[in-house]
């Protein structure tokens, strides 16, 4: 099959709709990382999803809707504190999950009986699914544990000939996916850090958790309990107090005839002159926009891969930590408590 790369407009546009009406994948551009799209009501689309990423069956997706789309034919009722969230933060990087109606293919939601939704608020993305006009259930169009995609480049990478659409609507500017929420308690809890964060939520809802599956249990978030984010060559990670260990890392790669190469702040990559290294900017926002690129770089370009963790750890760089940690494996879900 040939994969054609194409912005979201005209006779694209309409082709993308035949092709999610007639169970096909789509990946269409957000304003958090590309998605690989299929019409929520089939079951047969939904599994192609499934299988072309290699993604576990007991990880469920998020259901995509335009913003004029009535949420409310899927989802069995909503608190008060969720309506003022979408009032405040959709169309936007927030996922909301709900208690589901059943309506969508039971595999959307592998089984749990809610509902994960999300509006994004790329131009691209919401002219996708005004012209498909029905739910599109998408996760990230990555193989599975691969690094997310935030250029179709990325998307053709992993999908080349396996795919016929990519909606190119360019670099994604928010870099990490939405926070994830769930709505169904009496208090909302965040089941995944995104560029929407705790603060922001709890400003317009009064209250907000962030949820940490404990030792041994199911997370509420599935996804969160897999190796994620994995660039493919040999990675080391470092708190920014052990710069000397990282540069030993670092000397040892290079006399080994490897290509080593830092992953850092500015601010850290100016101490580091003379080594190789590539940016995270200088602020939460830029980190996340950047990260992704930066990790589908370094696994072409170095032998292995150093990451400095940055030093804010709150807000969106909360988000963005969580990620680096699951990328340079300190960190994956519940699997080491
Ligand atoms: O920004 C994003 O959210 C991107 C773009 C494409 O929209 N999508 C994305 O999808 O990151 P994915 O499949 O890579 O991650 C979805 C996350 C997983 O951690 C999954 O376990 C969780 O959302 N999730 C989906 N449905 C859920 C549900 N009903 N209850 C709890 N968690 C759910
Ligand atoms: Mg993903």
């Amino acid at each position: 099959m040939e994969t054609k790369i194409a912005s979201p407009a005209g006779a694209w546009l309409a082709l993308a709709k035949k092709l999610i009406e007639t169970g096909e994948v789509v990946a269409f551009h957000t304003e958090t990382v590309y998605g690989l799209g299929a019409n929520a009501f089939s079951d047969e689309a939904v599994l192609k999803v499934f299988a072309l990423k290699g993604r576990p069956a007991d990880n469920p997706l998020i259901v995509h809707v335009h913003q004029d789309f009535p949420i409310s034919s899927l989802i069995d009722g909503e608190p008060s504190y969720a309506a003022a969230l979408r009032e405040a933060f959709l169309p936007g990087p927030l996922t909301m999950v709900y208690p589901s109606k059943g309506k969508v293919s039971k595999y959307v939601s592998c089984g749990l009986d809610t509902l994960a939704v999300r509006v994004p608020s790329s131009p691209a993305a919401q002219a996708f699914l005004k012209s498909a006009d029905l739910p599109v259930a998408a996760p990230s169009a990555n193989l599975s544990k691969h690094v997310s995609p935030v250029t179709a480049k990325h998307v053709f990478d992993d999908f080349n000939g396996k795919i016929p659409l990519i909606l190119d609507g360019g670099a994604c500017t928010g870099g990490i996916e939405s926070t994830v929420l769930d709505c169904t308690g009496e208090i909302p809890q965040i089941l995944r850090e995104g560029l929407v964060t705790r603060e922001m939520i709890a400003r317009v809802a009064g209250r907000c958790e962030v949820y940490r599956a404990k030792r041994g249990e199911r997370p509420k978030s599935p996804g969160m309990a897999y190796k994620h984010y994995a660039p493919r060559c040999k990675t080391a990670y470092f708190t920014g107090d052990r710069l000397g260990e990282a540069e030993a890392a670092y000397l040892n790669e290079a006399e080994g005839g490897g290509a080593p190469c830092f992953l850092c702040e500015s601010e850290v990559c100016a101490r580091l002159e003379g080594y190789r290294s590539l940016d995270l900017g200088s602020s939460p926002e830029e980190a996340a926009r950047r990260l992704y690129a930066l990790l589908r770089r370094g696994e072409e370009q170095a032998t292995l891969l150093i990451g400095v963790e940055p030093r804010e750890k709150e807000g969106v760089m909360a988000g963005v930590l969580n990620r680096m940690r699951r990328a340079f494996g300190v960190e994956h879900g519940t699997e080491e408590g």
